[in-house]
């Protein structure tokens, strides 16, 4: 059998296969074995209380779903007592746990991800897709300057392994990502959901209660890999691609692009062991396939030497 296992930074895990924040909760360990997993991600924490945004908060669209959940919150405090003990002190599995953080000023996301630096967290994702106060509510990932600034300011109050999740939304991902890099990130997280509206016909009003929401599932998984294509050619520094994945075969498409690991959010939804048969799908494609270790998939998509520079050069220039 194969070798899954991946490296990213100075964590090894087990297999390239965990949730996407937001997709999964503790619960989940009745449909499936958490010790599968490479990895849990746990929703987005906010270091001050808030109500998430109004409703409906779903809704259903040809091939994928729109979400405006937003990150309702207790705060940390509560975060630390009800919610991070059921993960990381449950004998049952010993996968490694990741915290997501999500804050509104550079500052807050320090101090946030300073109070999260806990033995027991082997690595922090920091949502930068999420709207930064000082600048009239645009993400921190919208732009390379914002990501530095974010990112400087949480790699001076933490150690833990840094894992940047930017936004799809973007134009030049390749200098945001080259940002997230220069200023300490140790992994890139691509991405976050897609800006996204519906219209109810008949009342004529926006489906969603914030009128704009994320758009998730197979709708987004060709943009999303290639902006882990850019991202891959832009940075050292793994990638974890995420959007739309489904299968076996999407996470190979994800890892082909330049993607060292991945996650899974909507399709959980639907299949809640949905991320066990990707597992035991890639273990499948690597024994029929003669790949002795997973990670040599990561970047082996095949280009013709020419269409490769041409791609080296979009992804260096503009992203
Ligand atoms: C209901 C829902 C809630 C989400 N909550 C978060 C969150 O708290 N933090 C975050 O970084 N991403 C969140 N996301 C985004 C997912 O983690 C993921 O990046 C996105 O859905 C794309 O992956 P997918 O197509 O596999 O769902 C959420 C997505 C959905 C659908």
């Amino acid at each position: 059998m194969a070798d899954l296992s991946v490296r990213i930074g100075s964590l090894t895990l087990r297999n390239p296969v965990m949730p996407a924040s937001g997709c999964f909760a503790i619960e989940y360990a009745e449909a499936l074995d958490l010790n599968r997993l490479g990895a849990l991600v746990v929703k987005s924490v906010s270091p001050d209380a808030r109500a998430g945004n109004p409703t409906p908060r779903v809704a259903e669209t040809a091939s994928g779903m729109l979400n405006s959940i937003g990150i309702p919150s207790k705060g940390l405090e509560a975060y630390r007592r009800d919610v991070l003990p059921a993960y990381t002190t449950d004998a049952r599995f010993d996968t490694p746990v990741v915290v997501s953080v999500s804050a509104d000023t550079a500052e807050s996301f320090g101090e946030a991800c300073e109070t999260l630096s806990l033995p027991e967290v082997a690595a922090i994702e920091a949502n930068i897709s999420c709207p930064n106060l000082e600048a009239d509510g645009m993400a921190f990932a919208m732009q390379a300057e914002s990501t530095y600034k974010a990112v400087s300011a949480i790699r001076r109050r933490t150690s833990h392994p840094l894992w940047v999740k930017l936004t799809p939304n973007a134009g030049q991902i390749a200098l945001i990502a080259r940002a997230a890099e220069d200023a300490g990130a140790d992994a890139i997280v691509m991405g976050n959901t897609v800006l996204g509206m519906a219209i109810d016909v008949r009342t004529r009003k926006p489906k969603l209660g914030n009128v704009m929401g994320g758009l998730s599932g197979p709708a987004i998984k060709p943009l999303a890999v290639r902006l882990v294509h850019q991202c891959h050619r832009a940075v050292r520094i793994p990638i974890i691609g995420c959007g739309g994945i489904e299968t076996a075969d999407d996470a190979v498409e994800f890892m082909l692009a330049g993607a060292t690991a991945v996650q899974v959010g909507t399709a959980s939804f639907r299949d809640p062991a949905v991320m066990v048969r990707i597992v035991d799908g890639l273990a499948a494609y690597c024994d029929a396939n003669d790949v002795e270790r997973i990670a040599t998939l990561t970047g082996a998509v095949a280009l013709d030497a020419q269409l490769s520079d041409r791609w080296l050069r979009f992804a260096q220039q503009s992203g």
